[in-house]
């Protein structure tokens, strides 16, 4: 069996209500946020080691990803498959995004080691971006532990996606940095919430979701201030070139979460039916809901615009 968060022993138990998405309305001073966030994960963190059972099997019956999240949810092809087929689908399409967060936190965290490396470790603030890579270190190896329990494939992002996540640990900076990683973030972190509260989820990927979506809030609230911080210093003529690596990164990520190759576990020609994919409605709105929350707060701080308001629009994140 599989623990409940809220049954959780020692470190995780008894904060309940002290994590905030953001830090609005609080104090917008770096150490006083970083401070704050570093006695909330000393309060309240995980093992997923030890606080999930790995040793637990697979559930008859139960989905490894709500069913109207499948990309081809609602398409001619999902109607040709078996509730035992769409269940294979779903599993492997949530090892996909598994898959792709694994690649998002291993960028995440050469920003935030690039980020220790040049500023003062004397601060807070950069005490708590270790603070965060020690918990994206964990998260990952639970999304691949999850992929080995899961018995499916890794899937990784295709080779030039790869190559790309490469040049932006070596190039990112300013706002487009935190907003790439709050896209990251946040678009996994909508979907995970909807998926922790949902019965017929197979226990082990609901228990994933919850240690994420308690963890990543801290992240979310430290790189949103971040960046609010960023977008006030930054000269107007960098605003365009942030844009556009920010809708570039958006675009991307909206496009990798599934891998074509997931669609042969259930007989499917992969390019036809990422066509299906591409094309479907239901998986439009599926990217939207993921976007909804990130897409206001970066629309807010003037990241979303021009030259780049049309890779954000293909890629469904904005009408
Ligand atoms: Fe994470
Ligand atoms: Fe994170």
């Amino acid at each position: 069996m599989v623990t409940k968060t809220s049954e959780l022993p020692a470190r995780a138990a008894g904060r309940a209500g002290r994590d905030r998405t953001t830090d609005r309305g609080r104090t917008a001073d770096p150490e006083r946020i970083a401070d704050r966030l570093l006695h909330s994960t000393a309060a309240r963190s995980y093992d997923p080691e030890l606080d999930i059972d790995w040793s637990a099997p697979r559930e008859e019956g139960k989905l490894f990803l709500p069913e109207h999240r499948s990309t081809l949810y609602g398409t001619p092809l999902w109607d040709q498959l078996t509730p035992v087929q769409r269940r294979e689908l779903g599993k492997h399409e949530a090892a996909s995004v598994a898959g792709f967060g694994i690649w998002l936190e291993c960028i995440l965290m050469r920003l935030l080691a690039k980020l220790a490396y040049e500023e003062d470790p004397a601060t807070r603030h950069v005490q708590y971006a270790l603070a965060e890579m020690a918990e994206e270190c964990r998260h990952s190896t639970m999304f691949a532990r999850l992929i080995e329990w899961m018995g499916v494939p890794y899937y990784r992002p295709p080779r030039h996606v790869h190559a790309l996540g490469r040049l932006l640990t070596t190039t990112a900076h300013g706002p487009a940095m935190w907003g790439a990683i709050l896209i990251g973030e946040e678009i996994t972190d909508r979907l995970q919430r909807e998926m922790s509260a949902d019965d017929s989820m197979q226990p082990i990927v609901r228990m994933v979701n919850r240690i994420h979506i308690l963890e990543e809030a801290r992240h979310i609230g430290f790189a949103r201030a971040a960046l609010t911080r960023s977008v006030a210093r930054l000269p107007l003529y960098e605003l365009p070139i942030q844009r556009g690596v920010l809708g570039r990164v958006a675009f991307i990520v909206a496009r990798n979460l599934i891998n074509p190759e997931v669609y042969r576990s259930v007989g499917l020609d992969p390019a036809q039916a990422r066509r299906a994919a591409l094309a479907n409605p239901a998986h439009h709105e599926t990217i939207r809901y993921g976007g909804e929350k990130i897409v206001a707060f970066l629309r807010e701080a003037g990241m979303i615009g021009p030259p780049a308001t049309r890779l954000w629009r293909k890629a469904h994140l904005i009408d």
